[in-house]
């Protein structure tokens, strides 16, 4: 197989990169600045190569797809698109493709296709790891969206499928590609700023109820059997919201808030901002895993053994607050009712990281107490970096894929950190504290609660490897 090479910069200006290490950024109106931004002009430029575009089949074409594909557009032909709405890949084809893309319902015609090595899936959670276990074993290299699983045991068969096929995996967790904010946080954790972290606070948000959701009858553009896919038959439900573009529903965008097909806030939130915590402990050298969490969740509906009573409605987590222990008394912090963020606070200093924010005294002291030149560099794998932030974390799949190395989203530590949100799920769906087994990954000493480590998959569905 072979890739055509895509111009990335390999390295940044040292004046450019010693203002950026200098600068507090400790505000919003900073962070707008690209510290890079006289390198951009040429890397777009040499990119418009048509020679230099690489051949991307889509899986799924929805609202994050369009946002994946429009912000890499420039270094990717999309010659294939798979949606089971038929308007979706339809208009997506037109767009990102003039209408010259191929348009699938199944997707599987996209991996049967020896000319594309490159695949982007954004289906539902509850369409990632089939598909994506799927597109491994076809010898294809995958960016796929957060949260790559739905259960626990999902992850272990990522993991193996991984490591047999050594396929290149990029997870759509894109703050890890945020320099100016998510990784320079990481660069103080790294160089000891903060000292030994003792707790990491990871703020997701509040998720939404909904009135019922009435059966309705099924788009005709829609298959929605194949939407379903591995998980129980159900029929469609539809509710307009006059004044809002966003109708209630249990198919797209607000899947979200159904457990059927996602963990609700705990894994659409809980995989970007869990997955920085659990980052900071590894490169602190804070590597055990997870001993216990406690902790309580409300949900708009009521449970019985971990499952809602009521069908027609949104039953994920509206407020959660779960505390997970790791040896050497640190600890890890899920909630919903502050502000949108990490906070990480170690026995020398505290900081706090959000999409719009880095904030704290160990970022105001790097006036007079600059990083050393290659603190983010380290931080980021000594992988090149794209300096328009919004691109970035595409350009480093690209280049991984290439050059044949892990991104840095990788499935390993995308796995560690969301098994502590699927944990927190279990806790929440069965209303108590779980005792947690990092090596045997098992639930201590509670034979329901292990139950809830996978998921029967509905019959034609079931994930072969
Ligand atoms: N990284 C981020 O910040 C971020 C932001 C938003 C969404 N996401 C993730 O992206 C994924 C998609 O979310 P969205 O908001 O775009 O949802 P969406 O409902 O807008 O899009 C999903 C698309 O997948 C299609 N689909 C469903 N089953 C399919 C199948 N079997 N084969 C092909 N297509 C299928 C749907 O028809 C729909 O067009 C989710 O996993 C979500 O967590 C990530």
């Amino acid at each position: 197989m072979t890739h055509p090479k895509i111009p990335f910069q390999a390295t940044a200006p040292t004046t450019a990169r010693r203002m950026f290490l200098k600068s507090t950024v400790a505000t919003g109106a900073a962070v707008s600045v690209p510290y890079f931004g006289s390198t951009q002009s040429s890397f777009a430029a040499e990119s418009k190569s048509k020679n230099a575009k690489m051949s991307i089949g889509v899986i799924g074409a929805g609202g994050m797809a369009n946002g994946n594909i429009n912000t890499a557009k420039e270094w990717l032909d999309v010659v294939a698109v798979a949606d089971v709405d038929a308007k979706h890949r339809e208009a997506f084809g037109a767009k990102f493709s003039g209408g010259k893309a191929d348009l699938y319902e199944d997707y599987r015609a996209i991996l049967d296709r020896d000319d594309i090595d490159i695949i982007h899936i954004a289906t539902p959670d509850h369409w990632h790891t089939k598909p994506l276990i799927e597109a491994m074993l076809a010898g294809k290299d995958v960016y796929c969206e957060k949260p790559l699983t739905l259960t626990i045991d999902e992850g272990k068969k990522i993991r193996e499928v991984q490591k047999k096929t050594g396929r290149i995996v990029q997870v759509g967790t894109q703050q890890r590609s945020t320099f100016n904010l998510f990784v320079k946080a990481m660069a103080l954790v790294a160089d000891g700023r903060l000292g030994r972290i003792q707790q990491v606070q990871a703020a997701i948000g509040s998720g939404p109820s909904s009135p019922e959701v009435p059966v309705a009858p099924i788009p005709k553009e829609l298959n929605w059997d194949r939407w379903l896919g591995p998980t129980p038959k159900v029929p469609y439900r539809y509710l307009a919201q006059p004044g809002s573009q966003r109708a209630k529903t249990n198919c797209h965008f607000e899947f979200r808030w159904w457990y059927d097909y996602s963990g609700g806030k705990l894994t659409d939130w809980g995989a970007h901002h869990v997955d920085i915590c659990n980052w900071a402990l590894k490169l602190n050298g804070q590597t055990a895993g997870p001993l216990s969490i406690s902790g309580s969740a409300k949900h708009p509906v009521e449970f019985q053994d971990g499952y809602p009573v009521q069908k027609d409605r949104y039953n994920t987590t509206t407020q959660l607050r779960f505390t997970v222990k790791y040896p050497g008394d640190t600890e890890l912090i899920i909630r919903s009712d502050t502000r949108s963020g990490v906070l990480i606070t170690g026995d020398k200093g505290r900081i706090f990281v959000s999409r719009g924010s880095l904030t704290g005294k160990p970022v105001e002291d790097l006036v007079s107490q600059p990083l050393p030149e290659d603190a983010i560099s380290k931080v980021y794998k000594g992988l090149p970096m794209e300096f328009n932030e919004r691109k970035a974390h595409w350009a480093n799949f690209l280049h991984c894929v290439r050059e044949r190395k892990e991104p840095i989203s990788d499935v390993h530590s995308h796995m560690q950190m969301l098994n502590v949100c699927h944990l927190a799920g279990i806790s929440a769906r069965l209303g108590r504290d779980l005792q947690w087994d990092d090596t045997a990954e098992q639930i201590v000493g509670d034979d329901q609660a292990n139950r809830f480590l996978s998921r029967p998959y509905r019959e034609g569905y079931e994930i072969e490897m």
